[in-house]
């Protein structure tokens, strides 16, 4: 299977065609952005690291029968995913109060929620994500009634995984953003997880301290995000605990590889 040319390149990802027309190949990018892209820089080694979380949670997510789009991972930043076609919508899951929800309802921050709450965005970088209602979806037929059902349900499955898995490591899952996507084999559409999981898309606090070991590094000036995003892999088992290798020398590694070639 050969890599073809660029088919779309979002903020953090760019998405390759494959000679496979139902395949392509997800490259993460080093590229950091908030607020809706008014705030931007480049991060060494971000994308090393959020491919590898990425396809650690993907899998595991496939192993309790969470359909999704990872095929395989093929290098340090690239992986083999179905091709879907994304529904526009950002689906965001709160445990805990954070972030923009505080502001905009004003509750306070740290608040902890009787149940998670699943809030919905409009994909649309024009207009900043805005939040909408699940009638709206309904309205503009951004997606299905039976749609948004599977989405729900497998949106609660994932929250309740992922919280054990990262309480595992000393986490705490505040709160994400998931994507899903039709996939579409032998005439049928089949609505499966999308995207990435990674600390990009998920807050996470250190179980103890509440450290922030996710994007908040760089939304909030915070500095440091590379160790945190190790720390993340690290814990999982993904990167080996009494290794040194930051994220800045695999990305060396792979480059002086490539090279070699
Ligand atoms: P928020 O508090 O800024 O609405 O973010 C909620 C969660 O969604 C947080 O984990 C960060 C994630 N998120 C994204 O992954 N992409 C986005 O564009 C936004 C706004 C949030």
């Amino acid at each position: 299977m050969k890599k073809g040319k660029k088919l779309y390149e979002g903020k953090a990802k760019i998405i390759y065609a494959t000679t496979d027309k139902s395949l392509v190949i997800q490259y993460f990018k080093d590229d950091a952005t908030a607020f809706n892209n008014q705030k931007k820089t480049t991060i060494e080694g971000k994308g090393v690291l959020n491919n590898r979380i990425s396809e650690h949670i993907l899998s595991n997510l496939s192993q309790i029968g969470i359909k999704n789009h990872l095929v395989k991972r093929l290098n340090m930043r690239e992986q083999i995913i179905k091709l879907v076609e994304i529904i526009p919508i950002e689906f965001i899951v709160r445990n805990v109060a954070t972030g923009s929800i505080t502001k905009r309802l004003g509750i306070e921050d740290g608040t902890i929620l009787k149940e998670p709450l699943i809030e919905y965005c409009l994909k649309d970088d024009k207009l900043g994500d805005p939040l909408i209602a699940e009638e709206h979806i309904y309205a503009f037929d951004w997606a299905t009634k039976k749609e948004i059902e599977k989405v729900k349900k497998m949106i609660l499955r994932i929250n309740d995984f992922m919280i054990g898995m990262f309480r595992g490591v000393g986490i705490k899952l505040i709160d994400f953003k998931l994507e899903f996507g039709r996939f579409k084999s032998n005439g049928k559409s089949e609505v499966i997880l999308a995207d990435e999981i990674s600390p990009d898309t998920c807050r996470l606090w250190d179980s103890i301290t509440d450290k922030k070991l996710d994007k908040d590094r760089f939304r909030k000036d915070l500095g440091d995000l590379i160790p945190a995003y190790t720390e993340v892999a690290k814990r999982l088992g993904i990167l080996h605990e009494q290794s040194n290798v930051s994220a800045v020398n695999i990305t060396k590694l792979s480059s002086v590889k490539r090279k070699r070639k």
